[in-house]
């Protein structure tokens, strides 16, 4: 698979900038993680950039959400690990998760959000400055970016990262791509 042709296909199928933002988000950290783990950079960050390609084609239909994503990947060349994580990271199907690459997919999914929440009630609004810690205070109060769940976050454990590590690593491969996500 070719990044250029998938994130050709993306803004294709995507009209919502921060969707895509998240997107990108998303393959940075797993990026991070499959460097981590030594496994395969390229196919669990392409994971991540095409995990939600489906959300608008799906119309928040949370019942299709994620079948269609993973049959899109396949007819783009995924492997079948790739399409089971996409498939996976939806809970409402209750696949359960197989693999390290479903598992990372999962945990990661709901990080960036918190942490683009965490960077925007900064005041200089970039993530250039933001620390773990402070991710972590935030993580801690409920109402805050209440639509990123926390218990999702902390499955991180279930690839074996503790959650302080786990915020360190994402705010480090967002921070590595600053400028695309315009923080
Ligand atoms: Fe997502």
């Amino acid at each position: 698979m070719d990044r250029e042709d998938v994130l050709g296909s993306i803004q294709a199928n995507v009209e919502n900038q921060n969707l895509i933002k998240h997107m990108l988000a998303t393959e940075a950290i797993m990026r991070a993680l499959a460097r981590r783990f030594d496994e395969d950079e390229e196919e669990w960050g392409l994971t991540g950039l095409l995990h939600d390609i489906d959300v608008e084609l799906t119309d928040g239909d949370m019942g299709s959400h994620s079948k269609l994503g993973a049959d899109l990947a396949r007819e783009m060349g995924a492997t079948e690990a790739m399409a089971h994580a996409i498939l996976a990271h939806n809970e409402r199907h209750g696949i359960p998760h197989e693999n390290r690459l479903d598992r990372a997919l999962f945990c990661t999914d709901p990080l960036t959000g918190l942490i683009v929440a965490a960077t925007l009630v900064r005041p200089d609004r970039k993530l250039d400055g933001l620390e773990a810690s402070s991710v972590l205070k935030r993580f801690k109060e409920k109402s805050f970016a209440a639509g990123a769940n926390r218990e999702q976050i902390a499955r991180c454990c279930d690839i074996g990262l503790e959650l302080d590590e786990f915020i360190e690593m994402g705010i480090a491969a967002m921070r590595a791509i600053a400028d695309d996500l315009g923080l």
